[in-house]
């Protein structure tokens, strides 16, 4: 029995309905930007495997810095106990982060990133004798998937069923409306979430980067304070090394995951101020930040984090990142030259094309591209009616002209039937 069929028994997939999705592919081996399948099909990972990968799969460096820490600890509690992988990672990140991020706090995965982040920022005001309860989202805002961070994401598909036990969330679409509900609950807002620059599983929506610098001027009239969700957008995504570095702020909290490990390994990190750590510093142990999992700061995931950052000097991959923006800049935009385009949207290493279709995520447009795409070697897999291109940086200028041209041929052909409509 082949991977599929003995998955078929026991496995039950994220996102998928089991009942009408295609069997899951049966992965053998992974290197550079390809993926290898059990039945001998080389494709190429173009969505860099759900946004995690950024040096490729299996990456000789990182695979080394793995098996040596492995063969010196592997796990050990985190409470009450430190170890030289956490420690490292630790001074690494705040040496890179925006001024002022200096509290590094570990959890497992983007979601407890972003929980850490609400429960910090709630709590924080509690400990300073405040009554601040309410957070701020934006409009398309995607989170996590853990209660929390479901509450901060926009409504959707994904959180529908489970909408009457989420915690109310007031909701911004634009600098003037973010203003105008500080306006009128100034006193109780606790904090802004947003993802900069980039809101991701919301479509790939591109913001400017004055709006970010909008919400952080707001934040500082009404001291308020400001959560960047760089799941995502950190470690080179959007061009800059974080988000938050074209509008040259600062967040007061920062929720790193993701491209964090490279795509090797689950690890969260939210970075916070000294100002809200020392707001939980006291003799009354009531004001302890009562948070952690058995998984804490894990050394394996901290030390192929570290060894990524490195890398990720080594090997310039700002610039490699530069490249993959103007190659997509030369081609993309003229897609919309196509009926069935309503859109192009481009930024770092992000290349969307939104297709024409009013039926949100559950569009047969995006199930169809996924498996056009498959049957040409290339792992692409739309948000919806959103096709996106989001390659590991190590993808070579050939993969990309060829993922391009590939692209290209496809929309050309959904073009020639949408314009016979
Ligand atoms: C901006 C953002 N925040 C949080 C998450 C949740 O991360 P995870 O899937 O690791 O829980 C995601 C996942 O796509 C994300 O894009």
């Amino acid at each position: 029995m082949n991977l599929t069929d003995r998955d078929r028994r026991h496995l039950w997939h994220p996102y998928t309905q089991e009942k009408i999705a295609p069997p899951p592919i049966g992965i053998v081996r992974g290197r550079g930007v390809w993926l290898y399948t059990e039945d001998g099909q080389k494709i190429l990972d173009a969505i860099s495997s759900w946004w995690v990968n950024i040096h490729g799969h299996a990456h000789p460096f990182l695979n080394q810095a793995l098996a040596r820490q492995a063969n010196e600890l592997e796990h050990t509690m985190f409470a009450g106990f430190t170890h030289k992988p956490a420690v490292e990672l630790a001074e690494k990140l705040v040496a890179i982060l925006p001024k002022g991020l200096t509290r590094v706090f570990y959890s497992d995965n983007g979601s407890t990133a972003v929980e850490v982040a609400l429960k910090m920022v709630y709590q924080f005001w509690q400990n300073r004798g405040e009554q601040r309860k309410t957070f701020v989202a934006l409009e398309h805002a995607y989170h996590g998937d853990t209660f929390g961070a479901m509450s901060a994401s926009d409504k959707s598909a994904f959180t529908k069923p489970f909408v009457p036990l989420l915690f109310d969330i007031l909701r911004a679409g634009n600098i003037e409306n973010t203003d105008q509900i500080f306006q009128e609950n100034s006193k109780q807002i606790a904090a802004v979430i947003l993802e900069p620059m980039l809101q991701g599983a919301g479509g790939m929506i591109v913001r400017e980067k004055q709006f970010l610098l909008d919400i952080r001027k707001l934040c500082n009239q009404y001291n308020v304070l400001l959560i960047a969700d760089e799941v995502l957008t950190g470690f080179g995504r959007t061009g800059k090394m974080f988000a938050c570095q074209h509008a040259e702020i600062s967040p007061d909290i920062i929720c790193l995951s993701k491209a964090l490990t490279a795509g090797y390994l689950p690890l969260g990190a939210t970075v916070a101020t000294e100002e809200i750590y020392e707001a939980f510093l006291s003799d009354d142990r009531m004001k302890t930040f009562f948070h952690g999992h058995s998984f804490t700061a894990n050394p394996l995931s901290c030390a192929v984090a570290s060894a990524s950052l490195e890398l990720f000097e080594r090997e310039n991959c700002l610039e490699k990142v530069a490249f993959i923006n103007r190659k997509f800049n030369e081609r993309l935009p003229q897609l919309s030259n196509l009926d069935c385009v309503s859109d192009v949207r481009i930024i770092g290493a992000v290349g969307a094309v939104e297709i024409v279709s009013d039926d949100g995520y559950f569009a047969d447009i995006g199930q169809t591209l996924y498996q056009e795409f498959l049957s040409r070697n290339i792992l692409l897999r739309p948000l919806g009616n959103v096709l996106y291109f989001m390659p590991p940086y190590v993808i070579q200028e050939k993969e990309i002209d060829w993922v391009l041209d590939e692209i290209t041929e496809v929309l050309e052909n959904i073009n020639r039937r949408f314009s016979r409509k």
